[in-house]
């Protein structure tokens, strides 16, 4: 959700804080600001992007050694320049960005107007920087002081920062719920909700933990408290994330460079993992949890979005290879039932952020139910992959792009191996077809890199289409959760709007849109159920709808019935998501730059979904 950015040293802040800021974007774009403390204390903001501030700041006063910046996607109070962080308190001598949602702010909110303050937005935010300087006056306590007894009266998640006019050489931060990491460079700090701004100054990171709260001073040791007022020690750890990885690299944008980065991607999340010599696949992060797995009486897998779809796919392959029954669950659903949950369970969660919100309480309803909590997340360190019991990191580098395209292959890349690890472990499949099996996993990343090759191809095929107002996709077996995946990446980038189907039931409802302006995208490749996707096929074509399709190289049925092919090479139908969503994921990319739309952030999503 928000971006939050601090900095505190020998520097001048603003530079810092804004090129941070940018590399944030991704979390939030609706309106921005900044605080800088020199003699006074200066705060900028404004409806709009972090561009936006940058005009909106220009030829202010921006001097400062410390300061702090907020990028905002609204959950209180629409997008507005009051709105926006930083807030200030009402003797305008302390500043706060907030990431997260304050649950009882109406509460506080009423008790503090009652004594007199006065609220300049809708934020939840605004009830928090009024009840610290309230506290910091009755009860004559330093700010952290304050910070810690204000927190201990908040219902909710947040990752906070603060800086006081009267403190020009202190930061004070604090996270539950949302995440926060300290870079600690030569004599200066800078403070993020992830790591992308601090790479390039520094790779020793503090990640806080749910109710700590660090006091960041200027020349002196970092010190962190929890909010009961407990010190714990420093946990430095190495980063290990390049500035490239962040970077266009000379693409359009971040979405196309992540989906040409595939091959790549896919291949990381195999290696030292997929030993094809060798006969045998390892996945270091649960080998302790291999006869935990072996003996599950069920896996039951939650997700959010993208990553729910390469769960829907782990339950294809999970059970085809493990033989182990597989429920997937919505995390935002799963935390709201009593689900029937025992020690025999095991639960796997998909993240690619790591901090979604919703899967966050799902990991804490399945372990308070005893079930063993696996991870499958990309964020090295994330709050999911700290809460889980043990995990697999996807590997497939930063992904800026809102939209997910390669931490979705190399989700799918890991359930792969965790379903061929455990045929292995359980002699579920014969070792001839294993071995198969490794080779052709193995083989994905080239044929990946085949497919690329075709853009230009489906550039066209886009131009086509760009301006249509609905589109229907479908699949079956393997392909149902790739039609899924590509609808979704339709409407997430283009807002046009997509369904995705079982193509089988079709004819239990959307065959009723199909006319001479509906285009349906089927995933129509061999092997599966492909006899009956080209009765789908036919129906469709029956009814006047404008075919484009998926299908395996040399195929000629479909060719002969579909208005355009896309072809890709032949695999085993289990492997078919890792290939047949790349063009997809191309066609959606090429209709939504062809629309004017901003393609890596588009609008009302957000990369990290931090708040319910
Ligand atoms: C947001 C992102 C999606 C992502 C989903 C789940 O909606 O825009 O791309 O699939 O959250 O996020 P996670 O980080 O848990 O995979």
């Amino acid at each position: 959700m928000c971006g939050i950015v601090a900095y505190i040293g020998p520097r001048d802040a603003y530079p810092i804080l804004m090129k941070g800021l940018h590399r944030l974007e991704y979390r939030g774009y609706d309106s921005a600001g900044v605080c800088l403390i020199n003699d006074d204390i200066r705060i900028y903001k404004c409806k709009g992007k972090v561009s936006d501030l940058e005009d909106h700041v220009s030829g202010q006063d921006i001097s400062g050694t410390i300061g702090m910046a907020h990028t905002r996607w609204a959950t209180h109070g629409e997008p507005s320049t009051l709105n926006a962080h930083p807030h200030i308190s009402q003797n305008k001598t302390l500043a706060l960005i907030h990431n997260g949602i304050i649950e009882n702010y109406a509460s506080i909110r009423s008790e503090l107007k009652n004594r007199g303050y006065l609220f300049s937005s809708e934020t939840d935010t605004e009830v928090l920087v009024h009840l610290i300087e309230d506290i910091m006056i009755n009860e004559k306590v330093p700010v952290e002081e304050a910070v810690r007894i204000a927190l201990n009266q908040v219902i909710g998640a947040y990752a906070i920062v603060i800086l006081a006019k009267e403190f020009p050489d202190k930061i004070i931060a604090a996270r539950k719920g949302s995440p926060m990491v300290i870079g600690i460079g030569e004599g200066e700090f800078f403070i993020a909700s992830d790591a992308t701004p601090l790479i390039e100054y520094t790779d020793n990171v503090v990640y806080l933990n749910d109710e700590e709260i660090a006091i960041i001073e200027r020349n002196k040791d970092l010190k962190i408290k929890t909010i009961l007022n407990k010190a714990h020690t420093p946990y430095v750890e190495k980063l290990e994330m390049s500035l490239g990885e962040i970077e266009k690299g000379g693409f359009e944008h971040f979405m196309l460079k992540e989906i040409y980065e595939q091959p790549r991607s896919i291949q990381d999340s195999m290696r030292g993992r997929l030993h094809v010599d060798h006969g045998i696949v390892t996945l270091g992060g649960i080998r302790d949890y291999e006869q935990k797995i072996i003996n599950a009486g069920r896996i039951i897998i939650t997700a959010c979005g993208t990553s729910w779809h390469a769960g829907l796919v782990g339950e294809y392959l999970l059970e085809d290879l493990a033989r182990i029954a597989v429920e997937v669950e919505y995390s935002s659903e799963f935390r709201y039932r009593n689900p029937i949950l025992s020690e025999d369970d095991v639960v796997l969660v998909i993240s690619q952020s790591g901090e979604t919100a919703d899967t966050l309480a799902a990991i804490d309803l399945a372990k308070s139910k005893g079930a063993t909590v696996l991870g499958i997340c990309n964020v090295v360190g994330s709050s999911i992959a700290r809460a889980t019991h043990a995990g697999v990191y996807t590997h497939a580098g930063p992904e800026i792009g809102v939209a997910s395209t390669k931490a979705f292959t190399a989700q799918v890349a890991v359930l792969a191996m965790l379903g061929l690890l455990i045929a292995q472990k359980k002699g579920t499949i014969p070792k001839s077809k294993f071995q198969q099996l490794l080779i052709e996993l193995d083989n994905i990343p080239a044929k990946v890199e085949r497919i690329l090759k075709q853009n230009e191809k489906i550039r066209d095929i886009a131009t086509i289409y760009k301006d249509v107002k609905n589109s229907l996709y479908l699949g079956r077996g393997y392909n149902f959760p790739v039609a899924l995946e590509g609808a979704l990446k339709l409407k997430e980038i283009s807002y046009i709007h997509a369904e995705g189907y079982p193509a089988a039931e079709m004819k239990h409802g959307p065959i009723a849109l199909i006319d001479e302006s509906m285009p349906v995208v089927f995933i129509a490749t061999k092997r599966g159920i492909y006899d009956k996707v080209i009765s789908n096929i036919e129906e469709v074509k029956a009814r006047k709808g404008r075919i484009i399709a998926i299908v395996t190289e040399g195929d000629e049925s479909v060719k002969a019935l579909a208005d355009h092919c896309i072809e890709i090479p032949d695999t085993e139908e289990m492997f078919v998501p890792l290939l047949a969503t790349i063009p997809l994921q191309l066609l959606s990319y090429h209709i939504a730059v062809m629309r004017g739309c901003n393609v890596d952030q588009p609008r009302n999503l957000a990369k990290s979904v931090t708040v319910e």
